[in-house]
């Protein structure tokens, strides 16, 4: 390894996210929490792929089941903040869309020009991904527990 890319991996570990599910984290209805839960061990695993300095293949591997899962888990709150009359929905609904922009953007890079997701990458997915929860979600699981039977 070069000095440069030893430089390199020193700030890339410095740097590195992994998010631990914390009781912050609890959005107080359990099958969104296990969605989440699901998503936060996901990103895990990108992370500790691309610090392994794992294939590009198995790294996209990786990204493409976190975004599936994602897509997934958002569609799963949407149903329902149908089933239950939502008043936030469009709101909430515009922070996933541009979430799955941003991840989509990263499978680009690394699909097209064999870029592997940076540590900024990582921050801006921990970031968007525990305010989004904190947030968004929160409301969410406090409107969900009042009204789900
Ligand atoms: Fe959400
Ligand atoms: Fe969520």
């Amino acid at each position: 390894m070069s000095l440069l890319n030893s430089s390199l991996q020193a700030e890339w570990v410095a740097r590195v996210k992994h998010i631990s599910w914390e009781e912050s984290l609890d959005v107080d209805i359990e099958e969104i929490n296990d969605d989440h839960k699901k998503l936060v061990d996901l990103f895990n695993l990108l992370s500790q792929a691309v610090e392994n300095g794992d294939s590009v293949d198995y790294v996209d591997a990786v990204l493409e089941e976190l975004i599936t899962c994602t897509i997934w888990h958002f569609r799963h709150e949407e149903r329902l903040m149908l089933r239950y009359r939502y008043d936030g929905m469009e709101l909430h609904k515009a922070e996933h869309t541009d979430l799955i922009e941003g991840v989509r953007a990263m499978q680009q890079m690394l699909r097209e020009e064999n870029r592997l997701p940076t540590s900024e990458d990582f921050e801006y997915l921990a970031v968007w991904l525990t305010r989004h929860i904190v947030g968004q979600d929160m409301r969410l699981g406090f409107y969900l527990a009042e009204v789900m039977e």
